[in-house]
């Protein structure tokens, strides 16, 4: 494994009265094996087959590189359409590994196509990507896995008239890729109608882990990363999460840990990267662990209302606005650094005429991102504050994937922890549901009513 997980400012001996006792863990073992044996039993099973996303076929791989390279050497722009899972992941992924300004590169300098990831229906951010592309080289990859998305539908019904508008329908079919469930929905019904490419959506992968089905690798493909390299450092980490020795396993180690810290009322869980690039990776965590968690009742039914509140933050930019209150607020909080060993760059403060500021002349920008984040910890720590570290030795395709599986796994084992069905999303449908009625889709006319009748008065607004 290249990932490091420290855990030392968890545990009592460190952060005091607020941490967990190691002694927990002995206490624990039989809800620690049992949560472990649930996890391990369904990998490839049910809603658990992204479990075996890392194992895919060279052959599999190798047509998508084909495909979706060629794509990505031949376009100017590639735009992904989807929203939630269908986004988050080719999004923080994309933007961990592409150079930090990657679109205002020239062509010469820039490896891939220009990359816009539209996960809103913002009417404003619709016309202003309609802006700044131009259709005859930018291609789409349009990604639902329910084929049924409003969001995603409509920015695919706007894009598709547009295409064809300017390029004709027969070229207009060749910027577009759909991802989607084979067989199933809207979105895979135009397509095969259309004939558009479509790349499957494995059935039983849900869309916060589905990062590394096409949902992100088709993408990434097309923005010439090296999509083996990030199976194969998934797959490390899918096999130091079946240790059972939680002393070994970090995925366990972690989730345990902040259930322990559910338990003692911290309800908010902050990912904190220390690096620009991984900025996006707090998004995908606030989604896995929110939509995952964030149940009314567990697997019996029992109302339990479990869940533990994400937060993002970017070291050390936040240092200068929320540190404080982790610091010093509530005890309602378990804090993730993600660190760096060695970033893509260095850059060195000059030795100058300059008299002053000597402290900082001479050492490195990474050796003062570095130093803050140590010095944050030890803050938090000496406040009594729980906090761990992730430590990616360097940030590529290979620790990107064991990171994605870190988040994948840790959210599995807290599912078990908490003896909930992490991967349904209820309250999300009941949205879904709602905005279909209101929109005036067929056989949602009972739904319409159900809104309608609770619709508020203006009574309360002022
Ligand atoms: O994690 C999830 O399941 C959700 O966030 C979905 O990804 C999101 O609602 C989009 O769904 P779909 O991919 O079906 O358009």
């Amino acid at each position: 494994m290249k990932l490091r997980f420290d855990y030392n400012n968890m545990m009592t001996s460190y952060v005091g009265e607020h941490g967990v006792n190691p002694d927990c863990i002995d206490a624990d073992k039989e809800v620690i094996a049992s949560a472990f044996k649930t996890v391990m039993d369904n990998r490839g099973k049910g809603w658990q087959e992204w479990c075996d996303l890392p194992y895919a076929s060279e052959e599999y791989l190798d047509e998508m590189i084909s495909y979706c390279g060629a794509i990505g050497k031949k376009a100017e722009s590639f735009v992904v359409f989807g929203i939630g899972g269908s986004a988050l992941g080719p999004l923080a992924v994309a933007t961990s590994l592409i150079h930090l300004h990657h679109n205002e590169l020239p062509a010469s300098k820039r490896k891939g196509p220009k990359l816009y990831v539209e996960d809103n229906v913002d009417p404003e951010r619709m016309s202003a990507l309609l802006d700044v592309l131009d259709l005859k080289t930018a291609y789409f990859n349009v990604i639902t896995k329910s084929g049924e998305t409003s969001e995603t539908l409509t920015q695919f019904l706007i894009l598709y008239n547009m295409l064809k508008k300017e390029l004709g329908v027969e070229e207009a079919k060749k910027h577009i890729i759909v991802t989607t469930t084979v067989g199933k929905g809207t979105l895979y019904n135009i397509s095969a109608k259309e004939g558009f490419k479509v790349y499957d959506v494995q059935k039983g992968v849900g869309g916060r882990f589905s990062v590394l089905s096409p949902v992100g690798l088709v993408t990434f493909a097309a923005m010439g990363m090296d999509i083996k390299a990030m199976l194969k450092g998934a797959a490390t980490m899918a096999e130091a999460s079946a240790n059972g020795d939680i002393y070994k396993n970090p995925t366990l180690m972690s989730a345990y840990l902040k259930w322990v810290s559910m338990k003692q009322g911290k309800n908010i869980s902050v990912l904190m990267p220390y690096a620009d690039g991984l900025k996006y990776m707090a998004d995908f965590y606030c989604q896995i662990w929110a939509e995952s968690l964030g149940k009314e009742v567990d697997v019996t039914g029992k109302v339990i209302n479990a869940g533990q509140t994400p937060a993002k933050a970017l070291g050390v930019t936040d240092q200068h606005s929320q540190v404080q209150l982790y610091t010093e607020g509530p005890f309602d909080k378990v804090v993730t650094f993600i660190a760096v060993d060695e970033y893509r760059s260095t850059v060195t403060i000059p030795h100058d005429d300059v008299d002053a500021c000597d402290f900082l002349k001479g050492h490195t920008m990474n050796e003062l991102i570095n130093a803050e984040r140590k010095a944050t910890e030890f803050a938090l720590m000496k406040a009594g504050r729980s906090n761990f570290t992730i430590y990616l030795p360097v940030v590529n395709e290979e620790t990107i994937g064991e990171l994605l599986m870190y988040f994948m796994y840790d959210t599995a084992f807290a599912g078990a922890l908490l003896n909930i069905d992490a991967y349904n999303q209820p309250g999300v449908e009941e949205g879904k549901k709602a905005t279909f009625a209101m929109l005036g889709r067929t056989g949602y006319e009972a739904k319409l009513a159900e809104v309608n009748a609770v619709v508020k008065n203006d009574k309360f607004i002022i």
